[in-house]
């Protein structure tokens, strides 16, 4: 996917920080399985910017990706009615990386389609998308009502 597959409305600089600000939360990456380090940088609705990182388990189903980590964060710093504007994702191993299936999900429960995302791409190259691009039919609490 291109630079260009997103049309969210972050300036070049603001797609910067943000990049940035998940790559510094990459640094406290608590991944001594993997040894894949991973920072998630979250733009909020309300411009507050929160970061996660994976916090890896020796049993290792219970791993958070960084993610969830920030989504946990996010929640829990800000309220239940947070809503995403934005999120880049980085790497220290520079992988080309996006977020797993599992992010995706969680990330939709509090996005829509139009959510930017920020990731590597291979040879460092900054790439972006959107959510709905990533996950086209997600799961929605919709689905949960009875008919
Ligand atoms: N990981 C993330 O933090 N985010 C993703 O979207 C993909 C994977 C982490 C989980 C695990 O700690 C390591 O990367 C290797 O899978």
């Amino acid at each position: 996917m291109s630079s260009a597959a997103a049309t969210n409305s972050l300036s070049p600089a603001e797609q910067q920080r943000l990049r940035e600000l998940a790559r510094a939360a990459a640094a406290n990456s608590y991944s001594p399985y993997s040894h894949f380090r991973v920072g998630a940088a979250l733009l909020l609705a309300d411009g507050s910017i929160i970061t996660g990182c994976n916090v890896e388990n020796c049993s290792y189903r219970l791993t958070s990706c960084a993610e969830q980590a920030a989504i946990a964060r996010a929640v829990s710093e800000c309220g239940p009615s947070i809503r995403l504007r934005a999120i880049a994702v980085a790497n220290l191993n520079n992988s080309a990386s996006m977020p797993c299936g599992a992010c995706r999900q969680t990330l939709s429960e509090f996005g829509d389609d139009d959510v930017l995302i920020l990731y590597p791409g291979e040879s460092g190259a900054n790439e972006s998308t959107t959510l709905g691009a990533l996950l086209p039919h997600a799961f929605r609490m919709q689905f949960l009502q009875q008919k």
